[in-house]
């Protein structure tokens, strides 16, 4: 099929990629003339594993191409909407205002039938106004559909999650808009991935639903994990037992630092906001409680931080190992890691930043903070050696060797990940989060 993919940021080239891996013909449109270059050429702005390859491939394939001008996804028979949907900066709703203007460009174009499919995260309700523009300002009119087929892809996996999803949601509101989603994922439906065909509310709500979920179950074991720290309780062992339980899982019950990224804490507020505004946002009020315990994980670590160096920060120095949000990112939005290291500089530390693949976009976010190329730089004189983002390599650390650069063999596992024997036998003072 001939596809367009509107807006190629972390969702939209890998969706894009991963169409032209499948056999369509796919054009990738943006309104960033930089990232447009960049990607024709067959290099990603951003780091995710496995993409770039995918990129070239289909580059050279000639399935895939990219463009700034809408004008290159006219005659596509699908078009899908990838662009971002941030928070707004005055208020907890996600701003759509990309989606509108890319309706605005894309339905004068539009004189015969095809689908457009929303997959941004999107407050319910904003399929149906969306729908309703694009065919008013369609020459094609009600001939031109929506749908929303919502992606619940996770940055560092991108690839993977988008060939092999857990399931594929299809909201429609008529039976030719599914038939066209069935031939676009037919290689995925031939696999047994589940398809389950909604309304279109219900398929905005559904990833709106399901990253509200995961924030839940990550501040659930955060919570138990203040718990543990008042009590000598140990939230590692706690995780097992729960964990073992076969109705609650294993996964995203891991206690630490706490979420951040560009989807979890904005979708959760958007969720808030738009629940309010249709009356139930009683119903969601322990929304707004997940979202305090997961921004007071970094309170606590600031302040865990201040108190193993002796109480004050001034004249010291906090060597910060990662700065993405996330491992096998390099996504720098609402990042724990970087939260956290601006407050402790802001209180007097020389706070010094070192992430595998984070730093360029770190830098621009925090120009003031301190970066070294390689954890022994960061550690270089250190008193305290906090671990915020758990990157494999700094798992793989070896304690005796930092132990020689640092000042104090102090460290803070913020992620609870590594392995504490063995920094313990190295003459570390190991603390964690939630554990004794
Ligand atoms: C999330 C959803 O998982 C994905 O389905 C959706 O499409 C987009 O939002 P992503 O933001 O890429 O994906 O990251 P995710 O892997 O969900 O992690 C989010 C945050 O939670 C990270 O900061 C991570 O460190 C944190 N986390 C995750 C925990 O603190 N504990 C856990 O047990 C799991």
């Amino acid at each position: 099929m001939r596809i367009s993919v509107i807006g190629t940021g972390y969702l939209g080239a890998t969706h894009a990629a991963c169409l032209a891996e499948h056999g369509h013909f796919v054009v990738g449109v943006d309104t960033d003339k930089e990232k447009v270059t960049a990607l024709s050429e067959g290099r990603l702005p951003f780091f995710e594993p496995g993409l770039e390859e995918l990129l070239q491939t289909h580059l050279a394939s000639g399935r895939l191409r990219f463009a700034t001008d809408m004008v290159d996804a006219a005659d596509a028979d699908v078009h899908f909407l990838c662009v971002g949907t941030p928070q707004r900066p005055d208020s907890m709703a996600a701003d759509v205002t990309f989606l509108e203007s890319a309706i605005e460009q894309l339905a004068p174009l539009l004189e015969r039938p095809c689908l457009v499919v929303g997959k941004s995260t999107v407050p319910v309700g904003t399929a149906q106004r969306l729908g309703e523009r694009l065919a008013r300002l369609s020459p094609a009119g009600r001939a031109v559909r929506l749908a929303w087929n919502p992606e619940f892809l996770r940055e560092g996996f991108a690839v993977q999650d988008t060939l092999h999803p857990d399931r594929l949601v299809f909201g429609v509101s008529d039976s030719d808009s599914e038939a066209t989603l069935r031939s676009v994922y037919s290689t995925q439906t031939a696999w047994g991935v589940p398809v389950i065909v909604t309304s279109i509310p219900t398929a905005e709500l559904a990833k709106a639903s399901a990253n509200a979920f995961l924030a839940t179950k990550i501040s659930f074991i955060n919570a138990v994990a203040e718990l543990c720290d008042a009590t000598g309780a140990n939230v590692l062992d706690l995780e097992e037992v729960l964990g073992h339980d076969s109705r609650i899982g294993r996964r995203f019950l891991h206690a630490g630092l706490g979420f951040g990224g560009g989807c979890l804490p904005k979708d959760i507020r958007s969720l808030i906001a738009r629940a309010g505004e249709l009356g139930v946002g009683h119903a969601f009020a322990f929304l707004s409680e997940v979202d305090v315990v997961n921004m007071r994980r970094r309170q606590r670590v600031v302040d865990l931080s201040r108190q193993l160096v002796g109480e004050s920060f001034i004249g010291r120095n906090v060597a910060v190992l990662g700065a993405a949000f996330k491992p096998d990112s390099d996504d720098v939005r609402d990042s724990p890691a970087l939260n956290v290291a601006g407050q402790i500089q802001l209180q007097g530390a020389h706070v010094t930043v070192f992430d595998p693949k984070a730093i360029d976009n770190a830098r621009r976010l925090f120009p003031t903070l301190s970066y070294a190329g390689s954890t022994l730089e960061a550690c270089d004189g250190a008193d305290l050696v906090l671990h915020l983002t758990e990157w494999p390599e700094f798992r793989a650390l070896d304690p005796g060797e930092l132990a020689q650069v640092t000042r104090r063999q102090l460290v803070l596992d913020a992620r609870n990940c590594l392995d504490q024997q063995r920094w313990r036998e190295a003459g570390w003072l190991y603390r964690g989060l939630g554990q004794p």
